[in-house]
């Protein structure tokens, strides 16, 4: 493994296949790792809320015997008190991993440089990638292949949907994503992603019509019209994205046991209606708990002794 966890992009094929089956064996096997980091210590730097990230990693910590230690947005104001660069050569002195959440993406590339300890991006306006590893562990459960399988994402083509389709390019599965006019995915990330997916089956269709993107899919996927920073744009974002609302009606169009996916928080009667939310085929919380397998596996790799894994 490379020594930071930024983009699932920056990952091999087997790498990737690495981790999911490292994740799948501490999640049905945990009492294997539970010393595997002992004595180590993460810092967890967040500049934006968190429930499940925040409370993963440092669970995943203490489960695999090391200590995590907190610091909130007002803690050290990185970036402003003190620049990103810096705060990584003082860090890198007495802890041995940093996870970050933050606004640019460029934050967590230039900590990754500053240091010599593993840096792994818990959430930046670009990418969510610890969420997408933990997506796609909980489609494996659901689905031994992925190679004809269409997950459709509507909404925003945000930081959750740019990882998704960095994990379905190396998955090799099909993906739609519909979103409304001037909202789509970024440019940069559907043409890296297409490079990654060449040779795995994947393939994607971009469009502005929801049901043109659920139809026929085995899950559909949508996450918050406004993420976090984007607070301002929440009235113009709730009209716009109004027909994108993944409700009875359009799951419909989906296959008929198509699973539903958010990585939450989600709110309810905005972009899923909570019949959809609470519904038999809602996977929602399969997600979240998978966060903590995902990222146990991810620590592991960087933060672990690789022999220890095969103990
Ligand atoms: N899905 C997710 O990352 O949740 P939090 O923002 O609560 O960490
Ligand atoms: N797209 C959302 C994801 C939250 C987990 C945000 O960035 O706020």
């Amino acid at each position: 493994m490379r020594k930071d966890f930024i983009s699932i992009h920056d990952l091999s094929l087997y790498e990737f296949t690495k981790l999911m089956d490292l994740a799948k064996e501490v999640k049905s096997k945990p009492d294997r790792f539970h010393k595997k980091l002992k004595g180590k210590i993460l810092t967890m730097i967040f500049q934006k809320p968190s429930l499940r990230t925040r409370m993963t990693f440092e669970v995943g910590m203490l489960q695999l015997g090391g200590e995590a230690v907190y610091l909130a947005p007002s803690d050290i104001q990185i970036g402003s008190r003190e620049g990103v660069t810096d705060v990584g050569k003082n860090l890198e002195r007495w802890v041995d991993g940093i996870m970050i959440r933050t606004f640019a993406h460029q934050n967590v590339i230039d900590l990754g440089a500053s240091c010599r300890i593993p840096v792994i991006n818990g959430l930046t306006d670009l990418l969510h990638p610890c969420q997408a590893m933990a997506d796609f562990q909980t489609l494996y459960e659901k689905n031994k292949n992925l190679k004809s399988f269409k997950l459709a994402y509507v909404g925003d083509g945000n930081n959750v949907c740019h990882s998704l389709m960095f994990a379905a390019a190396k998955a090799g599965a099909k993906m739609a994503v519909g979103t409304p006019p001037g909202y789509g995915p970024n440019p940069e990330i559907v043409k890296l992603a297409a490079e990654d997916g060449r040779e795995t089956g994947y393939a994607l269709t971009l469009t502005n019509d929801p049901v043109e993107a659920v139809s026929g899919a085995d899950a559909v996927y949508t996450d918050v019209w406004a993420s976090m920073g984007q607070e301002a744009e929440k009235e113009k974002r709730a009209k716009l994205f109004a027909p994108f609302q993944v409700n009875a009606g359009l799951m419909a169009k989906a296959k008929p046991e198509a699973f539903f996916m958010h990585c939450l928080p989600a709110h309810r009667g905005e972009e899923v209606s909570s019949e959809v939310l609470d519904s038999r085929n809602s996977i929602v919380y399969d997600q979240a708990e998978n966060r903590l397998h995902a990222q146990k596996a991810i620590m592991l790799s960087l933060m672990g002794e690789a022999k220890n894994h095969n103990e």
